[in-house]
């Protein structure tokens, strides 16, 4: 598995300038932690801001479109984030695909004009309950990888998967330990498929109410690369025993 644990933070649609007061908290901290990658993903309008408030920690977006520019009232392409000062974008976030309706091949696309952007990726997947419930789960995530990961050449040294049930977003629920393995497990083994050598080097996070008292046992199932953090990376306290955690 590649290099340090990474931990990123994705705000979501929280956060104004008082934020940012978090962020250089974050910035401030990280100096002291570098066996660990720290990032955070602000909303759009606080990118340019927080790249200017931190010295070390990552800054991304949380979404781009699938075109570098045009008219598209409201989006915001990848060479905008990139110029912004973002280092890299998450793309196929689960409230994207249900709430945007993104396919896995929008979000292919999303992922590609990224990497030609000259931004990372962190191309989200995960299953819905239901899907795990019956069975499913592996085949779900593995089809959702299949078809939403980047194929450029290159891309795939600078791509990041987050394995995000979507049911254990914001709820407080987690999978179990053996599940979360076993669903890391067969990540990897869809991205050698698909990469060759190189698929063994993609980091894998896990994504789901990652917490500072459920952190240390995630962080420390193999294949899990690091965690993909919501509603506790939006307070520096909270996120920082996370990042303490790795
Ligand atoms: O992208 C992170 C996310 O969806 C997880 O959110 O609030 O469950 O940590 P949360």
């Amino acid at each position: 598995m590649a290099s340090l644990p990474y931990i990123v933070g994705n705000w979501k649609m929280n956060g104004t300038r008082a934020m940012l007061n978090e962020a250089r908290a974050i910035d401030r901290a990280a100096a002291r932690l570098p066996r660990v990658q720290v990032a955070v993903a602000p909303p759009a309008t606080l990118i340019y801001r927080t790249r200017e408030a931190v010295e070390l920690i990552g800054v991304g977006g949380q979404d781009c479109h699938v075109k570098e520019s045009g008219a598209f009232t409201g989006d915001i392409s990848a060479p905008m984030l990139k110029d912004a000062g973002a280092d890299f974008t998450i793309v196929g976030h689960s409230e994207r695909r249900t709430l945007h309706g993104e396919t896995d091949e929008v979000v292919r696309t999303k992922a590609e004009t990224a990497f030609s952007a000259g931004l990372a990726t962190i191309v989200c997947v995960g299953e819905i309950e239901a899907e795990r419930d019956a069975g499913n789960a592996e085949a779900v995530v593995g089809a959702q990888v299949e078809g939403s990961v980047p194929r450029l050449e290159g891309a795939v040294d600078k791509l990041t998967v987050a394995y995000e049930p979507v049911w254990a977003i914001g709820t407080g629920r987690v999978p179990s330990v053996e599940d979360v393995a076993a669903m890391h497990k067969a990540i990897r083994a869809k991205l050698v498929t698909i990469y060759g050598d190189a698929g063994a080097q993609v980091r894998i996070l896990y994504g789901g109410s990652v917490k500072a008292d459920n952190a240390a046992e995630l962080l420390s199932i193999p294949e899990v690369g690091g965690a993909l953090v919501g509603g506790a990376s939006l307070t520096a306290e909270s996120f920082l025993a996370i990042v303490g955690a790795a």
